[in-house]
């Protein structure tokens, strides 16, 4: 998951922080792979029934093939197993295409919250609720 994370973003979480996420009994961790070769992972974590998406990402070669996608639904899944009701995340305003991978999945955006991120870009913080049958409520 540190090999994925690291080729995803500019500031990784080593593998140091990943297995101290994990060893949280209120974390999830999702890894796509095809093979021995990790294609993709994302981490939640759930607080009582309400999660939050800490990290999804994809290796660059393997993107716009739907691995998103997936990683993100079976977190939701997993969530709702654990009786989470509503999911949340942060992404930047310049992330274009995690927004839409959001947005697609019937995320909605809930507020702003100004130089977030270290590049001194904002985030959208955005909001979902996860219905018992797994569609997207309108
Ligand atoms: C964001 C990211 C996870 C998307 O992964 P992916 O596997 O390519 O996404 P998917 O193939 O599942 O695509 C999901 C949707 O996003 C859209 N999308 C994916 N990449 C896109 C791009 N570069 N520009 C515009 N839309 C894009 C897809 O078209 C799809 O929408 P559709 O269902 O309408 O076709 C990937 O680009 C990534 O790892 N980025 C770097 C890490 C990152 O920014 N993570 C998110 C942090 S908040």
């Amino acid at each position: 998951m540190a090999e994925i994370h690291a080729i995803c973003f500019d500031h990784p979480w080593n593998e140091k922080a990943l297995t101290s996420l994990l060893l949280l009994p209120s974390s999830v961790g999702l890894l796509c792979r095809e093979e021995k070769a990790g294609l993709g992972m994302a981490l939640i974590r759930c607080a009582a029934d309400e999660a939050e998406i800490l990290t999804i990402c994809v290796v660059p070669d393997q993107r716009g093939l739907g691995y998103a996608h997936h990683l993100l639904e079976h977190a939701e899944c997993l969530a709702r197993k654990r009786g989470v009701v509503r999911m949340f995340l942060e992404v930047s305003v310049n992330n274009k295409a995690a927004q839409k991978l959001y947005f697609r999945a019937g995320y909605s955006e809930i507020g702003h919250r100004p130089a977030y991120y270290v590049d001194g870009s904002d985030a959208l913080m955005l909001e979902k609720a996860l219905t018992k049958d797994g569609q997207n409520r309108s």
